[in-house]
């Protein structure tokens, strides 16, 4: 069983995406469990605040570092990363971290539990990244208002690396090559614009003549020479 343990002040985000499909499935299997920790309850104030002003000045509110250092203290057994369970690894999603990609995904399959900080607002205060996380991550060259969506694309890519997670085994690499299925033959339609069609003739999609020839050395030929 590997265990994800997302703190978040947006708990919610999660519900659809974790009672959907495959991940639904690999938890009702016990392939992993996923815990959601709402940041505010490791507050002490009456208003639970989990931000404040950058120092130095600047627009936008900066996540502060005690509530998510508290945070990570319950959840990984008083900051112990290395239990009878197995290795701990703590993430920072940040848009300022490293680029999530697949080698970095399945180094991460190799822990028992990751703890993912989704950061929010602005910024997080920078002593979340130096002190308690391991990794800074971003999941891609652009900006998002959370790491939630991070946190759910670094589940989902780790939870398809555990045995026992696909249909298939094949499934788990992708197919890098164009793909087509039935019908083989598709008539589009032409477009209408404000109901007067532009084109009366439908444009007819065929399938690849070689990949419905059976000849498999052809076929495989044709999938290189279009791979990406
Ligand atoms: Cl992890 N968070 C935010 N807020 N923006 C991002 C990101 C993360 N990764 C790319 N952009």
């Amino acid at each position: 069983m590997k265990r994800f343990d997302i703190i978040t002040i947006f708990p919610d985000i999660f519900s659809g995406f974790l009672g959907e499909s495959l991940i639904s499935k690999a938890i009702a299997k016990r392939l992993i469990s996923v815990r959601t920790h709402y940041l505010r309850k490791w507050t002490t104030d009456r208003h639970q605040t989990v931000d404040g002003k950058a120092y130095g000045g600047g627009p936008g509110l900066v996540m502060r570092v005690e509530p998510i250092a508290k945070a990570v203290k319950a959840i990984t057994n008083n900051g112990i990363r290395i239990t009878n369970k197995g290795k701990t690894k703590v993430i920072l999603f940040s848009p300022r971290g490293k680029q999530m990609d697949q080698a970095m995904v399945k180094r991460w399959a190799k822990y028992n539990r990751l703890v993912f900080i989704c950061g929010r607002y602005e910024g997080v205060d920078e002593r979340v990244a130096d002190h308690i996380a391991d990794e800074v991550v971003s999941v891609g060259p652009y900006v998002l208002n959370g790491g939630e969506v991070a946190a759910m694309a670094a589940i989902e890519a780790v939870a398809r690396l555990i045995p026992g997670f696909m249909h298939d085994a094949d499934s788990q690499t992708k197919e890098d090559h164009p793909q087509y299925t039935k019908p083989e033959v598709f008539a589009l339609r032409p477009l209408a614009i404000s109901g007067k069609a532009i084109s009366k003739k439908s444009k007819m999609l065929r399938v690849p003549k070689v990949l419905l020839s059976g000849d498999h050395a052809k076929i495989k030929d044709w999938r290189d020479k279009h791979r990406k």
